[in-house]
């Protein structure tokens, strides 16, 4: 275990005590404050229980926020699903999802049968009205037995296309109701975690926004951008308000470009239908480079507080400049991976992987220009790219910096020195590394580029929590600032819908083919050549 319990919250496995921890003494004035971090007793329900982000994510998150003492001896998960499931085999398959996926693992045998025994399982049809009500009288009688208090949160773990029907039939159970919103002798919370993507173009994006919002409040929801929960993300801020060395240089004075990279080298790893109706514009774009972006360019929150963060990046989003088509032609580039080899492992190409069309046209790798059109950002191009079966898994934000006024040292025959570079690493490795020239030693003014590196993993000996703990953490205190608003997810497909249909009328340039285990098309490269600069290497 890695990390200490917080103040005022009690271990999970503890005995239940009468009153929550805090609800008796917050304060006010600080409420929705993101620093404020205190779980209530609540009940988790996953629905679509049985699926692969519960496995993967959702288990080990409760897991390890269990671990880290972070949990409430009252919290209870509810599975729901299609599945014919006994509570046990709901509880091996959680199990097997920390044995293989957690950060600490695998489970230890004592510490899982305690917290599990907290887990059980509903089965259930998602549009059957009578199976919704069972599940309301369980989570009523989960409050009885165990002080829940009547908070629930629902986790939305299932395919898009699913969303609205079961947020109808929540409202109709009368389980989207929030005491302190709706009254009525209600007591205790419900929130609703929904999770990406948020629609796939704007229209189906504000008949989401749409349907959700007949049944909950705006602020009952998180749609969740797990990109936000991750540690680096959430220090950029800090690096940039909580330090008063880096904010005065952060505008178009200062900065040349700014690259925003997401590689990966996985392919599409078994999800080649849902993967090929979307792509990469609509699977990382539209979201986590989107939002990486706006935590990058935003301005200054008034307070540390869901509203004004979110404030802030739709502030970023409203000025990004829409792309004509002659803009899509010029300023983007996709591609799609043939065969080659990842990590010492051949690749098959991207149109052989399962249930993806032998002609599909989805680019699995998009390269795009953006622009601010904002005081702060006129005039500096922020690239943007990311693709599947690249040669390394690596998120990063660089900033280069324009180069002095005058070039001195050239004159004493130095040659040219390399742009000064700031490179925020996301994943993996995470840290920051600034770039300078330092003088070679010995006679004469030869220059290189040097680095001053920090790294995360040397500098603080606990491990990162992985962004779902975060951000599961987050609903449950009630803090929306990591996750996104609606007007956020509109505006972001309002800036892409353009460049989807541009290419969609083969206005927009053709798509090009890179090797899987290459740094994508050329065309790439091309694109960055033309403004008179380079993609960096992670
Ligand atoms: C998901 C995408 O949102 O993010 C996946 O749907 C992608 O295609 C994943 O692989 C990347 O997340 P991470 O945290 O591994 O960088």
């Amino acid at each position: 275990m890695t990390t200490q319990p917080k103040a005022g919250t009690a271990r999970h496995g503890a005995p239940p005590h009468d009153a929550t921890p805090t609800s008796g003494d917050r304060n006010p004035l600080r409420e929705g404050l993101r620093l404020e971090r205190i779980p209530e007793p609540c009940t988790m329900v996953i629905i679509g229980a049985t699926g692969d982000l519960t496995e993967r994510k959702l288990a080990p998150a409760l897991y390890n926020l269990m671990l880290s003492g972070f949990l409430p001896p009252e919290f209870t998960v509810v599975g729901f699903a299609r599945r014919d499931l006994t509570d046990q085999a709901f509880r091996d398959h959680l199990r097997a999802g920390i044995d293989e996926y957690s950060r600490n693992r695998p489970a230890s045998a004592s510490i899982w049968d305690s917290f599990s025994s907290s887990m059980e399982y509903q089965r259930g049809e998602f549009h059957d009205a009578a199976a919704w009500a069972e599940l309301a009288k369980r989570l009523d009688r989960i409050d009885r037995d165990r002080g829940t208090a009547g908070n629930r949160l629902f986790y939305l773990a299932v395919p898009p296309a699913l969303h609205p029907e079961i947020v109808r039939q929540l409202g109709a159970a009368g389980l989207a109701s929030s005491g302190a919103l709706h009254g009525a002798g209600r007591k205790g919370w419900s929130r609703v975690i929904v999770e990406k993507p948020f629609g796939s173009d704007l229209e189906s994006a504000r008949t989401l926004n749409r349907q959700v919002r007949e049944v909950f409040d705006e602020e009952q929801i998180y749609r969740i951008d797990h990109y936000l929960g991750k540690e680096t993300v959430q220090n950029l801020s800090v690096f940039r308000f909580g330090n008063g060395l880096f904010e005065p240089i952060w505008n178009r004075r200062y900065i040349d470009s700014v690259q925003i990279t997401v590689a990966e080298t996985v392919g599409v790893e078994g999800r080649g239908e849902f993967y090929d109706q979307t792509g990469a514009l609509r699977d990382i774009v539209q979201n986590h480079a989107l939002q990486l972006m706006a935590v990058f360019a935003m301005e200054p929150p008034i307070e540390f507080r869901a509203q004004d963060l979110r404030d802030e990046k739709v502030k970023v989003l409203r000025a990004v400049k829409p792309m004509s088509p002659g803009d899509v032609a010029h300023d983007t580039v996709r591609g799609q991976y043939t065969a080659g080899w990842v990590a010492g492992e051949a690749v098959a190409a991207y149109r052989d992987e399962p249930e993806v069309a032998p002609d599909s046209e989805t680019e699995s790798y998009v390269a795009l220009k953006l622009e601010i059109e904002s005081w702060r950002w006129a005039g500096v191009p922020f690239f943007v790219r990311t693709g599947k079966a690249l040669p390394a898994r690596a998120t990063e934000i660089a900033v280069q910096f324009k180069q002095a006024p005058l070039a001195l040292f050239a004159r004493a025959g130095a040659p040219p020195m390399e742009p000064n570079i700031l490179a925020i690493r996301v994943q993996p490795d995470e840290g920051i590394l600034l770039r300078f020239g330092a003088k070679v030693p010995g006679p004469g003014f030869q220059i290189r580029g040097v680095n001053m590196d920090f790294r995360y993993g040397s500098s603080f000996a606990v491990d990162s929590p992985d962004a779902y703990e975060t951000l599961i953490l987050d609903a449950m205190v009630g803090d929306a600032s990591l996750f996104t608003r609606d007007d956020e997810v509109e505006r972001a497909w309002e800036i892409l819908d353009p460049i989807s249909a541009a290419w969609a009328a083969g206005e927009g340039g053709s798509l090009h083919f890179y090797d899987a285990g290459s740094w994508g098309p050329t065309a790439a490269d091309e694109m960055l050549a033309r403004d008179g600069r380079a993609w960096r290497r992670p």
